[in-house]
């Protein structure tokens, strides 16, 4: 492993910038037109000067901003979602405590500079480079964030861990509608990589799989992208529905510290304050199938509208979808079906009320090997205080009518870790010490 320090923002790749360079790349930029018309006037292109820079380069990405490292949570959770998503589910190779500090420090230093941004290092003439230079000779962090959970396995007997495992935290094991693959399934440790870039996601992809290679290795991926919301308001997902309306304000700390984040002097060992349980489900969408259904007969089994996204009491494609679904006056469920997947997942009851709120997180995945197979899907994600949450809503939802359409193949159970609190903070320090 190694832990390199990094350069300020503003550089470029080292002995490689060349004064001239931003001169020969405006003129290609505008085209050959204007260069033939500027060489046969004879005149210098320094008019194109009085253009605002993003005219002058007019396929320049958007500008890069920077999501702080440094808290008392981890970014990445309550974080609005950002357009791309890797995850990165490792098994640890480290051979003792030591190691695994090692390693844990390292992923610290690793996304402290990746979400920062800076310049990598100058490697040796000889020796290989110290970055993919997928990103360029300057890293952008591009709204990068990296978030680190563990899993039940690292607390085995191979670091003496076990006694300060969080209390619910245990192996994901199957529903009664899975298909797991054990190969996309479990890992010691996971990494969710969120940026506004794909190119982003996979530079420090890269970026933590060569850093870490001595101490862990990869145990499955999967990469997924939020749809844009279409015409407003919510993404849509593959089956065409908007998803992702009903969740607890992640701006309201209140709400967050009741769903969401452990709290100090709970029934959790003190170091998981500040962390929450994370869930992934890489959940298959059977889209041919769905494809035969009638818009009306998908509505009843999602429990909202397709167009809108609002609850099924509207009728006009214009209602919003943050209306809230009401079932109290629809006992038999003649509005919004008993076994619409909303109802089972909130079924709005007293009894129900303490397990019916978890953060939704989710992205889409395309894992398709050729366009006559679809492997389509859904990287379902959600953060909750309490596991059992999470588990006891997927038992009612075992008796869903979305059940022929999905198959669950893989994901995990992970506890997010507390967040990184300053420069001399690193990843697991409170559980490792
Ligand atoms: C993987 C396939 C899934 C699909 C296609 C799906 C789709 C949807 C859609 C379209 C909505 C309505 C809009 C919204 O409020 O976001 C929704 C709501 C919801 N889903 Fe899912 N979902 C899936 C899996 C899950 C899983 C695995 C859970 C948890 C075990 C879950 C929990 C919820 C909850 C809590 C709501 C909000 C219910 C409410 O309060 O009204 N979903 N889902």
């Amino acid at each position: 492993m190694t832990d390199k320090t990094s350069a300020p923002l503003d550089e470029g790749w080292s002995g490689e910038r060349c004064p001239g360079s931003a001169f020969a790349r405006r003129s290609l930029l505008h085209g050959a037109a204007a260069g033939v018309a500027a060489v046969a006037g004879g005149t210098a292109l320094g008019g194109g000067a009085a253009l605002a820079d993003t005219e002058a380069h007019p396929e320049q990405p958007p500008k890069s901003r920077t999501i702080p490292f440094h808290g008392y949570h981890q970014a990445g959770i309550a974080t609005p979602p950002q357009r791309v998503l890797i995850y990165l589910s490792l098994d640890v190779t480290a051979s003792d405590r030591e190691e695994l500090t090692d390693l844990f420090r390292t992923l610290t230093s690793r996304a402290r500079f990746l979400t920062a941004g800076g310049r990598p290092p100058k490697a040796a003439p000889t020796a290989p480079p110290t970055d993919s230079g997928i990103l360029g000779p300057t890293v952008q962090p591009d709204g990068l964030t990296m978030t680190v959970g563990v899993g039940a396995s690292l607390f085995d007997d191979r670091f003496g861990l076990g006694s300060r495992k969080p209390v619910q935290l245990v192996p994901m094991t199957a529903f009664r509608h899975d298909d797991l693959d054990p190969a996309l399934s479990q890992g010691d440790l996971l990494v969710m990589l969120c940026a506004d870039q794909r190119d982003t996601t996979v530079h420090a992809l890269i970026d933590i799989l060569t850093h870490t290679k001595s101490a862990a290795k990869l145990r499955w991926r999967i990469d997924g992208q939020r749809n844009p919301e279409r015409p407003d308001g919510t993404r849509r997902d593959w089956f065409g529905f908007k998803d992702g309306i009903a969740n607890p304000s992640t701006t309201d700390p209140a709400q967050m510290n009741q769903w969401v984040w452990v709290q100090p002097k709970s029934s959790e060992p003190a170091w998981a304050a500040g962390g929450t349980y994370h869930v992934v489900r890489i959940v298959h969408f059977h889209i041919e199938a769905w494809q035969k259904v009638p818009v009306a007969q998908q509505e009843r089994i999602i429990g909202r509208r397709k167009a809108s996204g609002a609850p099924m009491y509207a009728v006009g494609e214009n209602t919003p979808d943050q209306l809230d679904p009401i079932y109290t006056n629809d006992p038999q469920g003649l509005i919004t079906p008993l076994n619409s997947h909303i109802r089972l997942a909130n079924p709005q009851t007293p009894q129900t009320f303490t397990t019916s709120t978890i953060l939704r997180r989710s992205y889409d995945y395309d894992r398709s090997p050729n366009s006559q197979k679809l492997d389509m899907g859904h990287a379902f994600t959600c953060f909750q205080r309490e596991l059992g949450t999470y588990i006891t809503m997927q038992q009612r939802l075992e008796n869903e009518a979305l059940v022929p359409y999905i198959t669950p193949r893989g994901g995990g159970y992970f506890f997010a870790l507390p967040g990184v609190r300053d420069d001399k903070d690193y990843f697991a320090r409170g559980l490792l010490s």
